[in-house]
């Protein structure tokens, strides 16, 4: 097999030091894969791949973006590396317009380029589009998910990582951002996601990754894992989230 494009090897992580809250995590993703992290909350799973972004300090282990070490890039290279990270709230500027939105996350590109990608943007996500004067605190929770895609995509990136991008949507807003998600892949990027939201999530990706207390759990086609009993019990079965 070809290297992966991504390589999560071992990684210990945590905001302080002497505090690991990720205790030597691996995983992978593939070129045009789509691949989910579930677990518990606290599992760490939004810490893991802020270390990933480099926001968050990892203490050993390496990440690898096509075999090249990146484990301690900054923050601001992550996009030249070709990662792009959406987080899990504050991801739009509510009182900045789409527009605004879109220009600020296409900055770091020459203007002409930084407009055809936003034009670009606004084909693939066509309600932005009608929306584009209007500041982004009108745009509704699945509309401002698409948006953090959008500006998301501005840089290129061949891997984008979100951190539960169908979280506080309604089903329907659920089955669209997903919809998009795979068309993405479809075009050929990589995804890695965290996800609360487990059913549709094991049913869209292809691989998924159980975390539970910092460390992998399980991991396999997501197809199989629906079947798992340990993951039916925990998050298929009653008292987990149903949907
Ligand atoms: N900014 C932070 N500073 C210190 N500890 C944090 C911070 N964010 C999260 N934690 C702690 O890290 C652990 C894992 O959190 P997190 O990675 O957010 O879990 P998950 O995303 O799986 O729910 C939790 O115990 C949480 O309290
Ligand atoms: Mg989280």
């Amino acid at each position: 097999m070809s290297t992966p494009l991504l390589q999560v090897e071992k990684v210990v992580a945590g905001y302080r030091p002497d505090l690991p809250i990720v205790h030597g995590i691996s995983l992978e993703v593939a070129e045009t894969e789509m691949v989910t992290i579930i677990g518990p909350n606290g599992a760490g799973k939004s810490t893991l791949v802020k270390a990933v972004a480099g926001i968050v300090p990892v203490s050993s282990g390496r990440v690898l973006l096509d075999g090249r070490d990146i484990t301690r890039l900054a923050t601001h290279k992550l996009a030249q590396a070709s990662i792009a990270y959406v987080p899990q709230t504050a991801n739009v500027f509510t009182t900045l317009t789409i527009n605004e939105n879109l220009l600020v996350g296409a900055s770091v590109l020459p203007k002409s380029e930084a407009r055809r990608r936003i034009e670009r943007g606004y084909e693939t996500f066509p309600a932005l589009k009608d929306y584009r004067h209007k500041k982004a605190r009108v745009l509704s929770g699945g509309q401002r998910q698409m948006l953090a895609v959008a500006r998301a995509l501005l840089t290129d990136p061949r891997l984008i990582m979100l951190d539960e991008p169908s979280a506080g949507l309604s089903p329907l807003m659920v089955v669209e951002v997903f919809q998009r998600l795979k068309g993405l892949v479809e075009s050929g990027v990589a995804i890695l996601m965290v996800e609360q939201n487990v059913k549709a999530a094991l049913a869209i990706s292809h691989r998924t990754y159980v975390l539970a207390d910092g460390c992998n759990r399980i991991d396999g086609p997501s197809a199989g894992l629906a079947d798992n009993p340990e993951v039916t019990s925990i998050y298929l079965g009653a008292g987990g989230r149903k949907r």
